[in-house]
Order: C-alpha cells, then sequence, then structure tokens
C-alpha cells in the first residue's frame, strides 16, 4: 500500500509518533487509496516553526518575484491536470470532468494570484501639513493556517494559499481527512515551483490536528472552509487568542423559477446546481422555488431528467454523477429523506442508496427530489451535503424573495426570469454573497469576491482581489520631511 507523509521545511517525513490513517474510495470502499501521516501536536509545530523561519526571508523576497513561482505553479497543475484530475476523482468521488474544473480553478487563481503582485495596490494621500507625505501600502501577516473541505481539493486550497503566499506568508495546510492525496499533490507541485523551504508545509490528520494548528500561537491567521459547527468553533477559538480567520461555512442555496423563465435552461441550472458534484457543493442547489403557475409543469420535467442521470463511479466515462464521500454522509441523506416525508413533503423520485450495477461498494445515492415542502419544513432548513433537492411553490415574486430569505445561510441564491425589473430587484434583495441570474447556484470564478452573509461567513470573501485582504494587513507610513515637529490636528489649524 501506498505510504504517504508530511511535507514539512521542504522534506517529506512521517508523524512523529509514526502513526497512520487509511482513505478509502467512496466510489468503492474496498479500494484503499494509501495510507496517510496521522499528524498531532509535535508535528504542528514542527510545520510551524518551519514557516516562521521561512517567512522572516520570505516576505522580503520582491512581490513580483513571489508571483513568478505563482506563474510556475499555473503551469505546473495545467501540465499535470489530466493525471490529477484521475486521482481527486478517485480519493472524493466526482466525475473526472468536475476534477478537472477543479483544477483549473487552482490555475487560474495562480496566475490571478501572479498578476495581482505587479499590482497590490495601496494609497498615497496628500498630509494635512507640508512637506509631508501619507502612504500606506499591505503587508503579510506571517503564517496562516488553511484548513479546508475534501470536495474541492484543489480549488478551494488554492484560493486561500497561493493568494497568501503570493502576499508574501508562509502556509501550513491540513487537507481534509476525506482529500489527504491531493494535499500531497499540492505540495508537490509547490516543491517543484521551487519555493523555498518552509513556505509550504502540508499536514496530513484529522480535525483534532486542525484545532493545534488554530491554537498555536504563531499561527497569524486562519483561512477555513468546513461546517458551520467548526468554524464557529474556530471563530470562538481565534477571537479569545485576538488571530484573524476567514470562514466560509454552509449553505442552503435556493433557485427562483418565476413562471415566465426560460423553463429548459432553469431545469439544466437546477439539474447541475443540485446534482453536479453529487450536490457536495457548499454553492449546491438544494432548494428549488418555482412559481405556482408553472410548478408541476417543472416538477415534471425535473423528475423525468433526474432519473435519467448517469450515475456510477466518476472514473468511469460518461458518469454524470458520483458517489457520496462516505457511508456517514449516505445515512445523513437517508435520514434527511425520512424526516422530510415525515413532515409533509412529496417524494417524487430518488430516496434511496444505489445498489444495482456493483454500486453497492460505494456509497451511492439517487438524486432525490421531495416536493410541497415550505419554509417550515427541516429540509427546508438543514444544509444536507448531498443529491437532495427539496421544491416549494410561490404565488408571486414576493413570495419567492420571502421563501429565498427564509434561511440562516446566505452564501448563493439564483433566480430564472425574463423580466428585467424582477431581475434586478432580485440581484438587490436576495441575501447571499454570490447572486445569479438566469444561471445555477454554482459555478464562481476564480476571480471575482467568492463567501456568503449570515451563517455561512464572517465577512470575508475568498477569490479575486478581495482574498489579498484576508491575507495582508495596512502599514500606513507618515514621511516627514519638513525638518521640525509638526503636530497634527494642533499646528495647521
Ligand atoms: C463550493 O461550493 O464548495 O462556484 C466551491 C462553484 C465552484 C466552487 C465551489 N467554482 O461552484
Amino acid at each position: 500500500m501506498e505510504n504517504f507523509k508530511n511535507y514539512i521545511n521542504g522534506e517529506w517525513v512521517p508523524a512523529v509518533s509514526g502513526k497512520t490513517f487509511l482513505n478509502y474510495n467512496p466510489a468503492n470502499l474496498e479500494d484503499i487509496i494509501g495510507e496517510f501521516a496521522l499528524s498531532d501536536k509535535e508535528d504542528v509545530n514542527n510545520a510551524v516553526v518551519a514557516a516562521r523561519k521561512a517567512f522572516e526571508s520570505w516576505r522580503l523576497i520582491p512581490a513580483p518575484k513571489r508571483g513568478d513561482m505563482m506563474r510556475k505553479v499555473g503551469d505546473i497543475f495545467n501540465r499535470r491536470k489530466k493525471e490529477l484530475a484521475q486521482i481527486m476523482t478517485r480519493e472524493m468521488g466526482k466525475p473526472t470532468f468536475e476534477t478537472e474544473g477543479d483544477v483549473q480553478e487552482a490555475i487560474d487563481t495562480a496566475y490571478y494570484a501572479a498578476s495581482e503582485t505587479r499590482r497590490l495596490f495601496g494609497h498615497t494621500v496628500p498630509s494635512e501639513m507640508n512637506n509631508k507625505m501619507n502612504l500606506s501600502f499591505r503587508v503579510p501577516i506571517g503564517v496562516v493556517g488553511v484548513i479546508t473541505a475534501w470536495n474541492f481539493p484543489i480549488a478551494v486550497p488554492s484560493w486561500k494559499i497561493l493568494p497568501a503566499i503570493a502576499a508574501g506568508n508562509t502556509v501550513v495546510f491540513k487537507p481534509s481527512k476525506d482529500a489527504p492525496h491531493s494535499g500531497v499533490i499540492f505540495a508537490e507541485i509547490m516543491e517543484e515551483a521551487g519555493f523555498p523551504k518552509g513556505v509550504f508545509n502540508v499536514l496530513l490528520g484529522k480535525g483534532s490536528m486542525g484545532d493545534h494548528i488554530v491554537h498555536h500561537p504563531d499561527v497569524n491567521v486562519i483561512g477555513f472552509t468546513g461546517s458551520t459547527e467548526i468554524g464557529t468553533d474556530i471563530a470562538e477559538v481565534c477571537g479569545k487568542l485576538n488571530k484573524k480567520c476567514s470562514l466560509e461555512m454552509g449553505g442552503k442555496n435556493a433557485q427562483i423559477v418565476m413562471d415566465d423563465a426560460n423553463l429548459e435552461l432553469a431545469l439544466e441550472g437546477a439539474l447541475w446546481g443540485a446534482f453536479g458534484t453529487t450536490g457536495q457543493r457548499c454553492t449546491a442547489t438544494s432548494r428549488l422555488i418555482v412559481h405556482k403557475a408553472v410548478y408541476d409543469k417543472f416538477l415534471g420535467m425535473l423528475k423525468e431528467r433526474a432519473e435519467k442521470l448517469k450515475i456510477g463511479p466518476g472514473l468511469v466515462q460518461g458518469t454524470e454523477m458520483g458517489p457520496v464521500i462516505h457511508l456517514k454522509s449516505l445515512e445523513n441523506c437517508e435520514r434527511i429523506v425520512k424526516v422530510a416525508v415525515k413532515e409533509g413533503g412529496r417524494l417524487v423520485t430518488g430516496g434511496h442508496r444505489v445498489t444495482q450495477n456493483n454500486l453497492d461498494k460505494g456509497c451511492f445515492f439517487e438524486p432525490t427530489i421531495i416536493a410541497d415542502v415550505d419554509e417550515t419544513h427541516t429540509i427546508f432548513n438543514e444544509e444536507v451535503f448531498g443529491p437532495v433537492l427539496c421544491v416549494a411553490k410561490a404565488d408571486s415574486f414576493e413570495h419567492a424573495l420571502m421563501l429565498i430569505n427564509h434561511s440562516e445561510y446566505g452564501l448563493s441564491g439564483s433566480i430564472y426570469t425574463k423580466d428585467v425589473n424582477n431581475a434586478w430587484t432580485a440581484a438587490r434583495e436576495i441575501q447571499t454573497g454570490i447572486c445569479y441570474i438566469n444561471a445555477p447556484t454554482i459555478g464562481a470564478e476564480a476571480h471575482m469576491p467568492f463567501g456568503g452573509v449570515k451563517g455561512t461567513g464572517n465577512g470575508h470573501r475568498e477569490g479575486g482581489w478581495t482574498a489579498f485582504d484576508i491575507f495582508t494587513e495596512w502599514k500606513t507610513v507618515y514621511f516627514d520631511y519638513s525638518d521640525k515637529l509638526q503636530r497634527a490636528q494642533i499646528d495647521n489649524y
């Protein structure tokens, strides 16, 4: 069996304890991906010490030179795209056309981060006094702890790691315990790109190890993607330790279909939003809100197409929907369907594990649609992270807006309509960080701010220029060349 190690200070090392854990292919639990280092507190400390030491010289490398290395990262991801997609699919299940897209997002992020190193604009502002210059610029913060989920095992880490390093920080990265091989790949690529030792470190392991990263006094910033439960715990610790943290947490994203929508287009959007990545995106469509005038018709169209989706291992050509990540997730899908039906939801299609065609060895769940729900139903409110879509009927545009905003989360929202006034009103009124008009709730582009409001986030945005707000602080410099004491607010008034 293949054995995978941590990457600390430019070396591949086992966990100090020598312990390991196994990871399995969710499409076939008999297929063991490998044995991975099970890191703990001591490993965290070793990585943080290396990252701190590296920071002292990395921060002084001119930003455009750091950008040159980012471009190399993009080139290497590009060269290895197809090969990596196979590894990622075996590890976390989604079809290879999706994992290729996942790698592409990292390529885009690398090139974007590279170009941003030649901007990183500051401000030069007139002083209120003579012979004095005021300016402000971004400075790196130090060691960044990156903790991510498995559903976008390369793209989402890249959103944090690449801007953080481009801005002059160093990184300790903990990939999900369900996607450790992707973390190893990330390290291989950073190693090949030639970053100085300690600039990027990877620690494999489980949640408790992530906790040590969050608590470590020499880690300055935490970038986290995962559940709201863990994210809010992290926020609490970071609050006490006065650390900056950027959180991307749960979602319960909805798509509105108005009576004037292009229904064929809305159907494609709903299918892709709800069942793409087996519904395991933070941005997945898990609620559909359909205007009463097209409700029955649209449900019929949806049922027909959902039942035709090709379910299977992501490594098999032609598969449209892969497995969920593990048995626990499969059981959760079964549980929520039972709850939904008990509360009065109508099971339109799906609701069961898939066992035929030799899929019983994996974690396959049918594309599931539960209709006739409203805002009082558990399924309308609870994040599932699986291929389970609930559908509510809206009486009017205003009712649809009420329903879409009835959520403790606020990551992504979508509306299909041809009415330009309703489209603009929805763009203003939908309480999410990302809003799509005539497009599904998934599909964010790497150079645009990504993040959510309400229970989804804590005010930060990854992606694009806004990622640099997370990983830098502002330094203000007053340059006085008057050769005399000039007292602000006093001598000049
Ligand atoms: C996620 O939802 O988990 O916007 C990340 C998208 C992808 C990234 C999704 N570019 O669908």
